[in-house]
């Protein structure tokens, strides 16, 4: 399989941005901007609570809803948390999992960040898997090592039959927000090593079909020469997804 047939997914991670309302008018615009743009498939991942006027703003676009965590357990007693089940029956389709912040102010693990995949899969939601290194890693000189390990810890498990529901986002976190993007050699390095591994876990077949997407940084500006890339099959972007004609231009780049 050649990079044309593997599925471009641009997707958006408005972290903890916009109520309720605005998500109304940004989902709205969102959709008003990239409507027709079948070259990529369009996502907004949003808070837990922007979910319903996400889903119904959305409504007979081409923008699909994701939401940014899930917990593993099917239900009981977890404070705060959000099932699989709730997600599904409120209309989401995709579900970020494994989000660096979550990694770093949250506490999640790798074998959290597998459970939760593995739960969100069971429901029937597509999974946007993320992981990268931190600085200090990529300046140690252990990226593949760190990445080529939260692949297969974040991974276990998991059914090839289920691997098509599975995107994978990496998303070195030194370049998250900062500013700081890393270069297209340096995204098309990582992606194309995170097939490989993939590609051992399961078949070159599965690794050939999935989408690997960069995120960090990404803007109207740089995305063009990142999508590009041979293994970079989409973006995650937190900042610029936020501003409607900002992430519609990310949309146009991954039209090529
Ligand atoms: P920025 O695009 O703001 O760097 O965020 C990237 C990200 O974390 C997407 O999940």
């Amino acid at each position: 399989m050649k990079k044309e047939s593997r599925k471009v997914i641009i997707a958006g991670n408005w972290k903890m941005n916009k109520t309720p309302s605005e998500t109304k008018v940004a989902v709205a615009e969102t959709a008003k901007l990239t409507s027709g743009k079948c070259g990529c498939e369009v996502v907004l991942c949003v808070p837990f609570v922007d979910i319903a006027a996400a889903t119904e703003a959305a409504k007979g676009t081409n923008v699909k809803i994701g939401a940014q965590n899930v917990h593993f357990k099917a239900s009981g007693a977890y404070t705060g948390e959000i099932s699989a089940a709730m997600l599904c029956e409120c209309g989401v389709e995709y579900v970020i999992v494994g989000h660096s912040e979550r990694r770093q102010y949250f506490g999640e693990t790798d074998e959290t960040v597998n459970l939760r995949t593995r739960a969100a899969l069971d429901a029937g939601l597509k999974v946007i898997l993320c992981l990268g290194e931190v600085l200090e890693q990529r300046q140690a000189g252990i990226t593949e090592e760190i990445v080529s390990m939260q692949t297969k810890l974040d991974l276990a498990g998991i059914p090839a039959e289920q691997m098509k529901n599975v995107v994978i986002a990496y998303e070195p976190v030194w370049a998250i927000g900062t500013g700081l993007t890393a270069t297209p050699e340096q995204a098309e390095e990582v992606c194309a090593m995170i097939r490989k591994v993939v590609a051992g876990l399961y078949t070159p077949e599965i690794a050939e079909a999935l989408t690997i997407q960069y995120g960090g940084s990404m803007n109207d500006g740089n995305a063009a020469e990142l999508l590009a890339k041979l293994d970079v099959d989409g973006g995650l972007i937190g900042g610029a997804s936020l501003v409607p004609e900002k992430f519609a231009k990310i949309v146009d780049a991954a039209q090529a």
